[in-house]
């Protein structure tokens, strides 16, 4: 059998989850759910990375204790996720046992070859968790967070990167499939091609973090720990975590590709463990044409939104509206006429117009219905390319070709003059809309369960309600 171990980044806990953080997400579980659908073992993991300085900044200003400040948050970003049906299989938290264990065992294995002692001398960004190089900054500010980085001279340890420059290369380029889309690969190979520098893997302790296996007098760096969330979850070390490590896919956004492409994989490689199959960088969105920013107070709060427009129609708009691996905008007016058109015009009256024929002309009964079971074309192209925004255009095509069906089949006078006809053209169009769904539970899969509950069954019922009500009255853009 198959097997799809599929991650996302895990997220800080210094904030509540934004519309960004639940695109990711969203885009994760409809692969996870496409692969369990067609039959593979699927471990689907998301989570919380919680020993950044970060996290210590949030819980003093909110006059609490760092532990019990990433308890609470880690518990709404998992209520988020719950609410939004994402069906994640683990929910990572890197101040868990489990996750110290699989870091110290991991450290074990490359401290020989390619841990050293030095002293660091730059600029560390807290918002990035990473040091910048001078020529980074705009007016002496990360450009980023808007904010001055802090002078850092120290005693620290060092992982080898300089090490695997020329192994990195080699790998990527044997492997056209590890970083995707290709721009992003491109990018990467530049930036290895520049010259990768030896990083820190340690902070002088802080008080918060995990402690430095070696000396400790200081605590590892939160990068380190956090990349090998995805060897804990896998069961590392336990000799079983060989049945999902390697991971099929790390999806994430451009920001942090440099960790996950170039440190993750050397430092995978210095340990002896295979690499990930394939990390794919989504694009970045903006809002209304504006970045995603606090300062900005324009983070949208994805259950804000669910509520209003409903948690399948978030849904499909985020991955519907952005190439897949491009950066796109999340605007309120293309929402609303998406809503309309694409959800509640042509696949919510479609599938009401149907069942409510079959209903009419045929007692509810069109008879015994193709069974389908084609696992080519373009749609599940499109899903093993992980292009979710194609795969979505091909439901839309569907929809599009069956509304237009029945357009031109006529069903209301075909049950005045070809009653064998009216037979197959219903008989066909509930064949669609049952395959349809099968397509359609990855992106909504409230949708899809209300369209295998009209059309399954030996009778069409009738009685599951409208998929999309119509929202005109209720869209106030302020509300958001
Ligand atoms: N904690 C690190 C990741 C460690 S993984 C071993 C981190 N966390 S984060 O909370 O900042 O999340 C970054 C991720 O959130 C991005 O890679 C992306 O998946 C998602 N996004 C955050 N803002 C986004 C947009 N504006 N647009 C798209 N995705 C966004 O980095």
């Amino acid at each position: 059998m198959d097997k799809f171990y599929v991650t996302t980044p895990i997220y800080y806990v210094n904030d509540v989850p934004h519309i960004g953080h639940a695109y990711t997400t969203i885009a994760a579980d409809a692969l996870a759910r496409y692969h369990r659908n067609r039959g593979a073992k699927v471990l689907f993991a998301t989570g919380v990375d919680e020993n950044s300085q970060k996290t210590v900044i949030a819980a003093a200003a909110a006059k609490t204790q760092p532990a019990r400040y990433a308890t609470a948050m880690a518990a709404t970003w998992q209520k988020t996720w719950d609410s939004l049906d994402i069906k994640y299989d683990d929910f990572i938290r890197t101040t868990s046992k489990r996750h110290k264990e699989a870091v110290a065992a991991f450290f074990a294995k490359i401290k020989k070859a390619d841990v050293y002692k030095g002293t660091y001398e730059g600029l560390y960004c807290v918002g990035h968790e990473a040091f910048l190089k001078p020529d980074e900054l705009v007016d002496g500010k990360c450009p980023d967070h808007g904010t001055v980085p802090q002078k850092v001279k120290e005693e620290n340890y060092f992982f080898k990167l300089s090490n695997y420059q020329k192994p990195l290369l080699e790998y990527i380029k044997a492997h056209p499939e590890f970083i995707q889309p290709e721009h992003r690969r491109n990018e990467i190979v530049a930036f290895i091609q520049g010259g990768v520098e030896d990083f820190s893997i340690s902070r002088q302790k802080t008080g918060w973090g995990i402690p430095y296996p070696d000396d400790p007098k200081q605590v590892l760096y939160v990068w380190f720990d956090a990349l090998i969330n995805y060897l804990t979850v896998a069961g590392f070390p336990n000799e079983n975590y060989t049945q999902w490590w390697p991971a099929e896919l790390h999806l994430m956004a451009k920001d942090i590709i440099r960790f996950h492409c170039v440190y993750w994989p050397a430092m995978l490689m210095s340990a002896g463990l295979p690499l990930p199959k394939a990390i794919f960088a989504h694009g970045f969105f903006t809002i209304d044409g504006q970045k995603i920013s606090k300062t900005l107070g324009n983070t949208i709060n994805p259950l804000e939104i669910s509520k209003q427009y409903g948690i399948d129609a978030l849904r499909y708009y985020l991955l519907r509206e952005i190439p897949f691996g491009s950066d796109g905008d999340f605007n309120h007016a293309r929402f609303e006429s998406v809503y309309e058109s694409e959800l509640a015009n042509d696949l919510g009256n479609l599938v009401q117009r149907v069942a409510s024929m079959v209903g009419g002309y045929m007692k509810g009964n069109v008879g015994q219905v193709p069974p389908f079971a084609h696992d080519d074309g373009p749609f599940h192209q499109a899903m093993g390319q992980f292009r979710l925004d194609k795969a979505l255009g091909e439901i839309r095509d569907v929809i599009r070709g069956l509304n237009q069906y029945i357009d031109e089949e006529k069903p209301w006078q075909l049950v005045k003059t070809d009653p064998a006809q009216l037979q197959v053209v219903l008989t066909h169009a509930v064949s669609d809309l049952v395959q349809l769904a099968d397509w359609i539970e990855p992106f909504m899969p409230q949708t899809a369960e209300k369209m295998m509950k009209i059309f399954e069954g030996p009778e069409i019922n009738l009685r599951v309600g409208m998929l999309f009500p119509k929202k005109e009255q209720q869209f106030k853009k302020k509300e958001f």
